[in-house]
């Protein structure tokens, strides 16, 4: 057999580059018409785009593992940052460390747990509004859905919530900024110390527990039935306020954007509770806030009719599996009451997002407050910049919005330092 019958086709597809950002429905399209795809980018990997393939490789963790097998995970095309001993759990781990960490997380992730947070998320969202509402103007991404994140996630780890931009400023710089550059070189650096300090926060509570996620944490065990290391710990907290960073930020600040110019429909959201739960499923399938997901061969396969070895790194697309017309009709419009909408926003299989009830409270939180609170705002071009990156998330980086200034609705003021 000739060479070119045994390896995908190669496409110049570069994830990270200004030319997907600039189209990335246009690109998905390409990638899913031709289908057995590769990209020599980063060290080289092959693209499932279309949702049958999506589908098929995220629910096959046995051939498909998330272990990472390098110590450099830019090369890969993987953003996320290295946790020096730990990696990223649960995330680049594979059972049974993996089904272990997801147990120990598993109780704070439910979808009663984050309803019993609410009344939390609720007070911070207050506090970051009440911080802007009398200006008439902020940025959606840096004045609302960042601190509002990082400060209801700091305090459920147990976090000084005072301290919440040492956390998010590396984390927001280092998913939004592109593999090797200067930016994104600090960022890592930056969150390297941050490693080191979540760890004595694991190793304090593991001396004195309190009544937080971190203590919690430190107290369960491993498939061996042993405590999990201090890095394990430190890693699967870290990853919380990873999760936290970016994604709900993406989903909302590009529905923001989307329904300034559709104030019926943000009306609409508002006044009906299963409108507004059906458009943030829309908002999910259609911005696809997490773009990509790497996986590496572990078992010899093959990718249609070419074979992978293990080692061969497989992209998970879900934007694209997010507008196959085989699956969603019409699937570059929005609309916001669609039904059925099977999307895999949130990924699938076992490693599917553990904080999916969290993301839906907190998009429906932010929207209806500041559809509420702003009505009638106006994106200020300006002061709105879209990523020039999208390789990990869609969106903005900054954007900024104008209203008329309303009044402040409790007391309590943002706990540190506030952004110029
Ligand atoms: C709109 C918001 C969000 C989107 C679109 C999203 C998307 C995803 C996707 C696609 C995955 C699967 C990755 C894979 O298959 O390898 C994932 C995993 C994960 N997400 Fe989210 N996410 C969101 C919000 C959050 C939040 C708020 C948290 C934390 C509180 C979080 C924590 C995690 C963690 C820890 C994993 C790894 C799970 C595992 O490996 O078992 N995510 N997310």
């Amino acid at each position: 057999m000739q060479e070119t019958e045994t390896k995908p086709d190669l496409v110049d597809f570069d994830h990270h580059s200004l030319a997907f950002a600039a189209d990335p429905f246009g690109t998905a399209a390409k990638l899913r018409e031709v289908r057995h795809v590769r990209s020599e980018e980063h060290g080289g990997f092959v693209v499932a785009a279309r949702y049958e393939d999506v589908h098929r490789t995220a629910l096959d963790a046995a051939t498909y593992t998330n272990g990472r097998d390098t110590e450099d995970p830019i090369k890969l095309g993987v953003q996320l940052p290295p946790s020096e001993a730990a990696g990223n759990i649960p995330e680049e781990s594979d059972a049974p460390y993996h089904t272990a960490y997801r147990r120990a997380m598993a109780p704070y992730f439910t979808t009663r747990a984050a309803k019993a947070s609410e009344a939390r998320l609720q007070h911070w969202t207050d506090v970051c509004l009440d911080e802007v509402v009398e200006k008439g103007t902020f940025d959606v991404v840096t004045e609302m859905t960042g601190p509002i994140a990082f400060l209801f996630f700091c305090e459920m780890l147990g976090l000084p919530v005072e301290e919440w931009r040492r956390w998010y400023e590396p984390l927001h710089e280092l998913q939004t900024t592109t593999p090797n550059t200067p930016e994104q070189r600090a960022a890592i650096d930056a969150e390297r110390e941050n490693g080191a300090v979540m760890e004595q926060y694991v190793r304090d509570r593991r001396e004195q527990p309190q009544d937080d996620l971190i203590s919690r944490l430190a107290e369960a065990r491993g498939p061996d039935g042993e405590l999990f290391t201090v890095a394990e710990v430190a890693a699967m907290s870290r990853i919380i306020i990873l999760g936290a960073v970016d994604s709900v930020g993406s989903l909302v600040s590009q529905a923001v954007n989307y329904l300034a110019d559709h104030p019926d429909e943000a009306d609409r959201m508002v006044a009906e509770p299963e409108y507004m739960d059906s458009a943030i499923e829309e908002f999910l399938r259609y911005f696809s806030p997490g773009v990509t997901t790497m996986r590496t061969v572990g078992l010899p396969t093959t990718f249609g009719p070419h074979p992978l070895a293990p080692g061969a790194r497989m992209m998970i697309m879900w934007l694209a599996a997010n507008h196959d017309p085989e699956v969603f009709e019409d699937p570059d419009e929005l609309v916001l009451d669609r039904a059925p909408n099977k999307h895999v926003a949130f990924g699938a299989g076992v490693h599917k997002c553990i904080g999916l009830h969290y993301a839906r409270m907190e998009a429906r939180v932010f929207l209806k407050e500041l559809l509420t609170r702003m009505r009638g705002y106006e994106v200020v071009p300006e002061g709105t910049e879209p990523l020039k990156t999208i390789g990990l998330f869609t969106g903005f980086h900054t954007l900024q919005i104008r209203f008329t200034p309303g009044e402040r609705v409790q007391d309590d003021r943002m706990p540190g330092r506030i952004a110029a």
